[in-house]
Order: structure tokens, then C-alpha cells, then sequence
């Protein structure tokens, strides 16, 4: 016999009481699969379209003006509980009308973004006293939404050109042209991108680089270094490589990331201020290994082409290695948070994800051979180790 209704919301709300492993992504990425799945068998068209027209719009507002009001900052630092709206709007950093937090407490409990014990009692999540510790962890832009116009307007064809897409149309400028322009959106993407990269599974957990990188090393005084970290950002992926080899010499590992990026650095190693559409500069020539995490799918396929140029000239032959982390796109079965990144990347940067066929194209055409392709177990991003052709 079928369960009733009241049946399945009983077993459905037993489930994973204390949620599941976080380290678990495999696990945690198919139990949602399945809940989606779930939601659309119970779902009328209307059900599905709705919160495109009105909630996530709304909750989105709704997050970022706390944000903006140091609200999840006042009350994670508090030390999270149970308050009233009262205690809630002194958390507040500007004056603000206690009825119209108290409208946005009603959506946000709605959403399970925190919960309501009482009528004038609400609790945090897990969610909300995260983004009192990293709000940069919710970095969010309004360039989707000017997609359709964008291409009604300029044809259907995808986006290459960095200097013109929908991000620039909204923004009046380049993404990363603003992120160095502005310290507090500088601060808020620096604080997203280690969030993204710490999510992660450790570059150095699933690419053997005892075996692959130091093994074979110069470290002799005066030799290049043993890995630079191009476009590296604070330092998040330097520091996984410091804590598997704690005794490299000083000065052999180097992060390399635009001049307004370095001084965030949460690293202590040689730093350079370089753009890497420009020649290598000496400190960086001959290393080892050259790290790029999530830079090339910054760039369409003739801007990645010269960042690799200039690489290939600082690299020594027979000795240096390219180390690409990024994803590589199945044939088949690729993820929606790989894709939805992909298109992002398209709307902000006129960057996308690639396949393995385009990342042969880029790095052939650029002058490289590749040595062999490993993924990570998650199978979330790919290391696509390469040497000079
Ligand atoms: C998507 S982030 C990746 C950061 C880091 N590798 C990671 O995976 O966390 C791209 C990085 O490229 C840097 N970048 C962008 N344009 C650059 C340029 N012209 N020269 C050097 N770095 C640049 C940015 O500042 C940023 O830190």
C-alpha cells in the first residue's frame, strides 16, 4: 500500500536528523540530487516557476541588506541564540525601522535561513552565523539577469570578448578592473574565492607532490623556485603545499597575483606583484612547478593563450611543469555546480569551463604537451599536469 501523505512527511523529516558527514561530498552532492529530484515529482509548473519570480529575487535582498546592516556579524559575534526583533535591531550598524527587519525576519525564516521559536524569538543556522564570520562567502552579482537582453541585443553566440559582456553592461566595467578598484569589493571576492577554494578538496590530497614535483626539484641556492602560484589570491592552495612540505627552503615557493592582491596575503613566502598578461618577471623563471587554480577558466581561449605564452617562456625545458586545476567538463554527467559556474564565468568574464578536448586545443596550441590528466576525488575539478611540448 502507498504511504499516506502524512507517511512521507513523517519519514522524510526523520531523515538525516544530524545531517550528513560535510567532508562527505560525494555522499552530500547525491542525497541533494535526490531531494531536487524529489521536489520536482511533487512540484506543478507553477510550484517551480514561483520562487523564480519572487523568492529567491526577495531572499537574495534580504541577505545582502543584513549584510549590509552588520546584522549576521552583530549576532554570530554575540555568540549566536535566541533573540528578540528588539535585540536584533541593535545589532544594526544604521537605524533602521524595527517593522521592516521584523518583514525580512518573516521571509528568512520562510526559507529556513534562520529559525523562529517563538513569536518574537529567532535563532540562527548554520547558514546565517557563517556569513557572520565570511560574508565574502556570499558573493553574488546581478549580471545573470541582463544575459537575455544581452544577447537579444548583441546576437546568440557565446562571450569572448572580457571587455564586453553582460557584468560590464551592468557594472560599466570589467569584473576584475572593479575588484581593483574597490577595496571593500576587493575584500568581499578575496573573501568568496578562499571560502570557494577551502570548500574544496586540497589540490595536494589527490596530486602526489612528493612524487611529481619535489622529487626531481633543484633546490640548490640560486636554482628557481619549486612552485609558483599564479594568480594565486591570498595564498589559500600555497598554504595546503607549505603544511605536506613544512621545511622547504624560504624563498622557494612564490604566490604571483595582481599588486592590490598581495597585501591580503594569508602566507609567508616570496610575494610578486605581476600581471601575467605581461612576460614572467626573473624571480619567477625556471621553477619547478607552475600552479594555475581557476585562472585560465577566468579567460576565453586567445587572452588564456597568452597568459600561457608568457609561462612558457619562463619555464625551463625537460625540468619545469604546468599544473592546471580547473574543471574539465564530462562528455556526460557534468554537475549543476560546475555548469552553473561555467555560464557565470560566460556572463562575468566571458571565461568558461572547458572540456577535455578544449583544454587539449588551448595548451597544444599554446606550446604544451600534456602528461596526464588527474581528478579529484570528488570529481569536481581536474589537475592537468604539462610540460613543454
Ligand atoms: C578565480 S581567482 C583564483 C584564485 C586562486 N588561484 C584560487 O583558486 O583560489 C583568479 C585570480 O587571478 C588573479 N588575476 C586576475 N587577473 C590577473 C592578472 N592580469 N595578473 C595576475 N593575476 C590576475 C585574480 O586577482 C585572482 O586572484
Amino acid at each position: 500500500m502507498a504511504p499516506s501523505p502524512a507517511e512521507i512527511i513523517s519519514t522524510l523529516n526523520s531523515l538525516c536528523p544530524d545531517g550528513v558527514d560535510e567532508n562527505d561530498f560525494i555522499t552530500r552532492t547525491a542525497i541533494a540530487d535526490a531531494a531536487k529530484r524529489l521536489l520536482k515529482r511533487v512540484q506543478t509548473p507553477f510550484d517551480f516557476f514561483f520562487p523564480f519570480a519572487a523568492e529567491y529575487g526577495i531572499t537574495h535582498a534580504a541577505i545582502q541588506i543584513f549584510i549590509d546592516l552588520g546584522i549576521w556579524d552583530g549576532w554570530t559575534s554575540a555568540g549566536g541564540g535566541e533573540r528578540s526583533l528588539a535585540e536584533l535591531v541593535k545589532f544594526a550598524n544604521k537605524e533602521v525601522e524595527p517593522e521592516l527587519l521584523a518583514r525580512f525576519l518573516r521571509l528568512l525564516t520562510c526559507v529556513h535561513f534562520i529559525d523562529q521559536t517563538a513569536p518574537d524569538r529567532f535563532t540562527p543556522t548554520k547558514f546565517s552565523l557563517e556569513l557572520g564570520k565570511e560574508s565574502g562567502i556570499y558573493h553574488t552579482n546581478a549580471a545573470n539577469a541582463a544575459l537575455p537582453q544581452f544577447l537579444s541585443k548583441h546576437g546568440y553566440n557565446q562571450i569572448f570578448d572580457a571587455t564586453h559582456n553582460p557584468y560590464t553592461q551592468v557594472y560599466n566595467q570589467p569584473f576584475f578592473t572593479r575588484v581593483a578598484s574597490d577595496p571593500l569589493y576587493a575584500e568581499s571576492f578575496n573573501g568568496f574565492m578562499s571560502a570557494y577554494t577551502r570548500e574544496k578538496c586540497p589540490w595536494t590530497e589527490w596530486y602526489d607532490t612528493s612524487l611529481h614535483l619535489l622529487s626531481g626539484a633543484d633546490l640548490s641556492p640560486g636554482a628557481g623556485p619549486v612552485l609558483v602560484d599564479i594568480g594565486g589570491n591570498i595564498g589559500v592552495d600555497i598554504a595546503h603545499f607549505l603544511a605536506t612540505h613544512p621545511s622547504l627552503p624560504k624563498g622557494s615557493v612564490v604566490l604571483e597575483d595582481l599588486p592590490h592582491v598581495i597585501p591580503s596575503a594569508v602566507v609567508d613566502v616570496k610575494t610578486v606583484a605581476h600581471d601575467f598578461f605581461t612576460p614572467q618577471p626573473e624571480e619567477t623563471k625556471d621553477a619547478r612547478g607552475y600552479l594555475l587554480h581557476a585562472v585560465l577558466h577566468d579567460w576565453a581561449y586567445e587572452p588564456a593563450s597568452k597568459i600561457l605564452t608568457h609561462l612558457k617562456e619562463a619555464m625551463k625545458p625537460g625540468y619545469s611543469k604546468l599544473l592546471i586545476v580547473d574543471i574539465v567538463i564530462p562528455e556526460m554527467g557534468a554537475t549543476i555546480k560546475q555548469i552553473s559556474i561555467d555560464l557565470m564565468l560566460m556572463v562575468m568574464l566571458s571565461g568558461a569551463e572547458r572540456l577535455e578536448s578544449a583544454w587539449r586545443k588551448l595548451l597544444e596550441d599554446s606550446g604544451f604537451r600534456i602528461i596526464k590528466i588527474w581528478v579529484d576525488p570528488r570529481r569536481y575539478e581536474s589537475l592537468i599536469e604539462a610540460e613543454l611540448a
